[in-house]
């Protein structure tokens, strides 16, 4: 890879470059690529020596077992657990909750007398002894080093012979051999890179924390993605509990798994039944309310859509109306305002247009744009959808209703949480038991299906019913 031969890197993203440039290809910023002596990164990353080819058929056997953690959500994501000797990095933005996550992580391994190792780099033995109280994670096999030294880091594994250490932060942990300043990419690259080799040749299950900003714009984690085994990313708003584990690197199982958990007082606690979590303070009969079942992963999730519609500028202002969507593209949402607009005669254009994914939960999920525009049109009606009734397809510019992946699966959640109707396309496959399929191949079909007559609609407009 062009990658590992190159010799300027960008201080603020990591990105490599073969030749020096004025601005970064990978993040734009400008004068930020520095020279670095390539470090010799493909031995480290390799998981042993250059072998023989042999017939596939016979490559088998000889693999990987993954080790349960204890924590359900982390194995789930990880496929079963951390593999012996493997190099993990846990990415995620300051104070989302990593270091609490490791420590109970790390607790629970203890707790069965398998010896962990935890760097401090960032804090002292005190501040982690305090969390740990706070979590009561404190085991007898669980050791604390503060050091930001990686030689220091070496000593003490060979000191100690942990079976799984982790650094907290590698941006902090520094290598004396190299130039540049603590921090920068050249520095954190050489630590990470040392302890992937300890990793290997000592069979220590590693974890390195990588803190990330939100447009990923420190140093390290990105520059460090292609010398480790594994990427976990933790995220999740800041303004609500619920956090979310994924793995957008895997080298030894699925990258599609999605962990759930809830920062609380007493630390991260699972979210085990997911389907309801978006739900919780719902209220049905409300106009502009829709569940879409959607799927994260392998894993579904019903998320309530709402809107709003409310009378614009008026008329000549030269002000244009507002369009905000919470947790929702805006892009997918102005398509489908003019889908509602051109097929089924719902004009929205001199309204303002509020919608929100509600509860902190981000929707991507092509499947929502039928519920959104259903909801769009019955917050312009002031008509409640029916109650019990779930709503999933892509819709196509002409107005058809489109199958997405996956829809038994999501159907059959929403079944079990109570929902006994669904609007789907045509070639949708049979829904549960307990649940009525209503196929409609175009919007305005489905709109009918859902109780919002289109042809009342357009005379709806205007005025706007309250
Ligand atoms: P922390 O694990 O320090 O985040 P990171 O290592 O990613 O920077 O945790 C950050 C936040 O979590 C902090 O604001 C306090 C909160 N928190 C809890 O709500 N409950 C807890 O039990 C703990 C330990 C932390
Ligand atoms: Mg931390």
């Amino acid at each position: 890879m062009t990658r590992q031969h190159s010799s300027f890197a960008c201080t603020e993203c990591g990105t490599a470059a073969p030749r020096w440039a004025g601005r970064c290809a990978g993040c734009g910023a400008w004068n930020t690529l520095v020279e670095e002596k390539a470090p010799p990164v493909s031995s480290a990353s390799r998981t042993g020596p250059a072998a023989r080819p042999m017939p596939l058929a016979r490559a088998g056997g000889a693999g990987w077992a993954a080790r349960p953690t204890g924590l359900a959500e982390v194995d789930r994501v990880l496929g079963g657990g951390l593999v012996p000797g493997s190099v993990t990095l846990l990415g995620g933005e300051p104070g989302v909750g990593k270091s609490t996550l490791l420590l109970q992580v790390l607790a629970r391994l203890a707790g069965e007398g398998r010896r962990c190792l935890l760097v401090a780099a960032e804090e002292s033995p005190q501040q982690v002894r305090l969390r740990a109280e706070r979590l009561e994670t404190i085991a007898e096999e669980l050791w604390v080093v503060a050091s930001t030294d990686v030689e220091e880091v070496v000593a003490a594994v060979e000191e100690l012979r942990p079976e799984v250490l982790v650094v907290d932060s590698i941006q902090a942990v520094s290598d004396p051999a190299t130039s540049g300043p603590p921090g920068s990419v050249a520095q954190v690259r050489a630590a990470a890179t040392r302890l992937a080799r300890l990793a290997k040749e000592g069979d220590v299950t590693t974890v390195l924390v990588g803190h990330v900003t939100k447009d990923g714009a420190l140093a390290g984690p990105r520059a460090l993605e292609h010398l480790v085994d594994t990427v976990l990313a933790f995220g999740g708003d800041r303004h609500h509990a619920l956090r979310l584990l994924r793995a957008p690197k895997h080298r030894f199982g699925p990258t599609t798994e999605l962990g759930l958990f809830e920062m609380t007082e007493g630390g991260l606690a699972a979210v085990a039944d997911a389907g309801h979590l978006f739900l919780s303070d719902r209220r049905e009969g409300l106009a502009g309310s829709v569940v879409v079942p959607t799927v994260d992963g392998r894993r579904p999730l019903l998320v309530e859509l709402q809107a709003l519609v409310t009378p614009g500028p008026p008329a000549g202002s030269g002000i244009p109306p507002r369009r905000s969507s919470q947790g929702l593209d805006g892009g997918r949402m102005a398509m489908v305002l003019a889908i509602l607009d051109k097929r089924a005669g719902v004009r929205l254009g001199p309204y303002d247009v509020y919608t929100v994914a509600v509860g902190g939960a981000r929707v991507t999920d092509p499947g929502a744009d039928l519920p959104l525009a259903l909801v769009l049109a019955s917050a312009a009606a002031g008509t409640p959808l029916p109650e019990h009734l779930v709503a999933c397809a892509e819709l196509g510019l002409g107005g058809e209703l489109r199958q997405v992946p996956n829809l038994a699966h999501r159907l059959g959640e929403a079944a079990r949480l109570g929902f006994r109707a669904a609007i789907v396309p045509p070639s949708a496959p049979d829904t549960p038991e307990t649940m009525t399929a209503m196929r409609a191949a175009t919007l305005s079909e489905a709109m009918l299906l859902a109780g919002l007559d289109p042809g009342r609609m357009q005379r709806l407009h205007p005025p706007l019913a309250s």
